[in-house]
């Protein structure tokens, strides 16, 4: 994630820039920067952190002109610096270019255009697309400047893959914006002699409700009279406008009426940009080779809260595809534990935020124990990357809501990731077995955006339920830890009384605590321990619970048998059943805290960060 925002009309673009800045800085916030035509030239600010440093370095140069683009960085390939920071420019700096996502084959395109002469700033992926504007630019010989960059441009777009959303700027062609959309979100705003190009609508919706969203494959000529865009095969298409009828809060929320609410419909893309890099080359991450992989005895996962459930996934995951031994700490316990020495073990940190001390702390004394260490994290720069050994990045973009969701389905999938490529390496898993567990992961996101359908259901089953003091989740192996993130889920944002527990284990206490209309959730997808669950929505049936059976399509017809209310997910493979059936669980949580009137994206006595112990 990063945002991005243009603007070409009559006044003085900075402000314009600027402001939209602000309002994507839910998108991203590490650095920002500003790239103005005054005069002919492109006056370029650039500064680490939020956007009021940027601000405040630009006051300093006081740029002016009526062309402009700006960006806010969510860092993704380089730390966050002013070299790493958009705008980013050619050889000549009279190409700007701003850009979201993530271009793929950037590192053979960089030593491509290296080998051609062009010098590199920064370590970045977006400046790729710079250089080879640049030299497609010096390729096309007729053609007024317009056409000719519009040329260069669509060039570019056929050798660059991956996730791109970007926009780009000449200073031989003032008055002219070009955007392009690839799979990353770009939106055009039309307003009255001024014209907008923006990841998301609340960048310019002050000035204009007029909006065209663009899609894959196209290119928009922004001027300050009006738009043009191209389709995906270059022909002029007649833009659709619509009218937003947002208002500025609702629109940064991507119209959704919370942040938890957007980010659980965020996942089918936190995924998919989670998986891009998952084919990744662990040993590589790890800086391992295959005879030290091969060394690896034991693995110890330590994280909190959310993270921590993603980690007892994840030992399933590593002891079953890499047949390594696991144990899963909480990072407050590791911390002061005694923990035996033992070469060849690998620590593993989960953190969305890379800042929880306890994680921190805890990963430290793994160091100090002469473990090696890896961080999974979505924040690139924060501290627990900076501590571990390597990193691998789950990219599902800055998560707002206290309640963590699209970072626990990419936890869970970065731990898939890890666990398979590990096997593989290991030997414990053949390559036509790892080339099976593999497709399967991709086959990911698709299965997340059915998933997600399920809110309306969901949403009036809580109608019934929502007024209950006390809520249980239950559910067996890989499905257990999705039991405590369902209750965990569901206190952390409506304040009610939840537990989780291994559907086993009820008999041996918890039971005691279920009563009439207790609501009960069972995870049980139709797998080799579906009948074991049947039993245990017999036993709290038996107790007058209400019982609602989370399944698959294939135990549809036995779950209605002993349960209150079935709620159907999507199959998928035994062992990823799990990143989807934590999504109902969501939604139920965000539902029941939404009828309770409470403060959803900003729970009572939490923090996103828990930055002391
Ligand atoms: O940033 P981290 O992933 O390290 O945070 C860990 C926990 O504090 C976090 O998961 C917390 O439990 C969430 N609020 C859960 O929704």
């Amino acid at each position: 994630m990063c945002g991005i925002i243009g603007y070409v009309g009559k006044k003085n673009s900075v402000s314009y820039i600027i402001d939209g800045l602000k309002k994507l800085e839910y998108r991203g916030y590490d650095s920002a920067g500003i790239s103005i035509l005054q005069d002919g030239k492109l006056v370029t600010v650039r500064a680490v952190g939020k956007v009021a440093e940027l601000e405040k370095a630009t006051l300093q140069v006081s740029p002016k002109g009526s062309t402009g683009i700006g960006h806010t960085r969510w860092a993704t390939h380089g730390k966050p610096s002013e070299e790493n920071s958009h705008p980013h420019t050619d050889c000549s700096g009279e190409i700007v270019v701003v850009h979201n996502g993530i271009i793929e084959n950037y590192l053979v395109l960089r030593d491509k255009l290296k080998s051609l002469g062009h010098k590199f700033k920064s370590e970045t992926d977006t400046e790729v697309i710079a250089h080879l504007v640049e030299e497609n630019l010096q390729h096309i010989r007729s053609g007024s400047n317009e056409e000719k960059l519009l040329k260069a441009v669509q060039r570019t777009n056929k050798e660059i893959s991956g996730a791109f959303a970007y926009g780009v700027l000449w200073a031989k062609t003032p008055g002219l914006l070009i955007g392009v959309k690839n799979q990353s979100p770009m939106v055009v705003g039309m307003g009255k002699g001024e014209s907008f190009l923006a990841s998301d609508v609340p960048a310019f919706l002050k000035h204009t409700n007029k909006v065209l969203f663009l899609e894959d494959g196209e290119i928009a000529l922004l001027r300050a009279d009006g738009v043009n865009v191209l389709d995906k095969d270059g022909k002029t298409k007649k833009p659709k406008t619509i009218k937003i009828s947002w208002d500025q809060q609702t629109a940064e929320k991507g119209g959704y009426p919370h942040f938890m609410l957007k980010e659980i419909y965020d996942q089918p893309q936190a995924i998919e940009d989670t998986l891009r890099t998952a084919r990744t080359d662990f040993s590589k991450i790890l800086g391992l080779d295959t005879a030290a992989l091969r060394k690896l005895q034991d693995i110890h996962i330590i994280a909190c809260g959310t993270a921590y459930h993603a980690g007892l996934v994840g030992k399933y995951y590593l002891e079953q595809f890499a047949g390594i031994p696991v144990s899963v700490d909480l990072a407050s316990e590791y911390k002061y534990r005694t923990v035996p020495h033992k070469p060849g073990t690998l620590a593993i940190a989960i953190s969305q935020s890379g800042e929880t001390a306890d994680t921190i702390g805890a990963i430290k004394k793994a160091k100090q124990l002469g473990f090696r260490t890896l961080a999974i994290c979505n924040v690139l720069g924060s501290t627990l990357t900076r501590v571990c050994d390597s990193t691998f990045f789950t990219h599902c973009g800055p998560e707002i809501s206290v309640a963590s969701t699209k970072a626990f389905t990419s936890q869970i999938t970065s731990m898939y990731a890890l666990a398979i490529s590990l096997g593989h390496a290991n030997g414990n898993i053949s390559t036509t077995a790892f080339d099976k567990l593999y497709k399967e992961l991709m086959r990911m996101p698709k299965a997340m955006s059915e998933v997600v359908k399920m809110e309306y259901e969901v949403r009036h089953l809580t109608r019934k339920i929502y007024k209950s003091g006390r809520f249980i989740f239950l559910g067996r192996n890989v499905n257990f830890p999705i039991a405590l993130e369902g209750a965990l889920k569901l206190k952390e944002v409506s304040y009610r009384s939840a537990e989780g527990f291994a559907a086993g284990e009820i008999k041996h206490g918890p039971i005691s605590i279920i009563d009439k209309q207790t609501p009960v959730f069972m995870l049980m997808p139709h797998d080799s321990l579906f009948e074991k669950m049947l039993s245990a929505c017999q036993e709290c049936r038996a107790r007058g619970a209400f019982v609602v059976a989370i399944t698959t399509p294939s135990g549809a017809a036995q779950a209605k048998d002993v349960s209150d209310k079935v709620l159907l997910v999507p199959s998928v493979s035994e062992f990823l059943q799990p990143i989807l059936n934590v999504v109902p669980l969501q939604f139920l949580a965000y539902w029941i805290a939404k009828r309770l009137g409470c403060d959803i994206d900003q729970p009572r006595n939490l923090a996103k960060s828990v930055t002391v112990e």
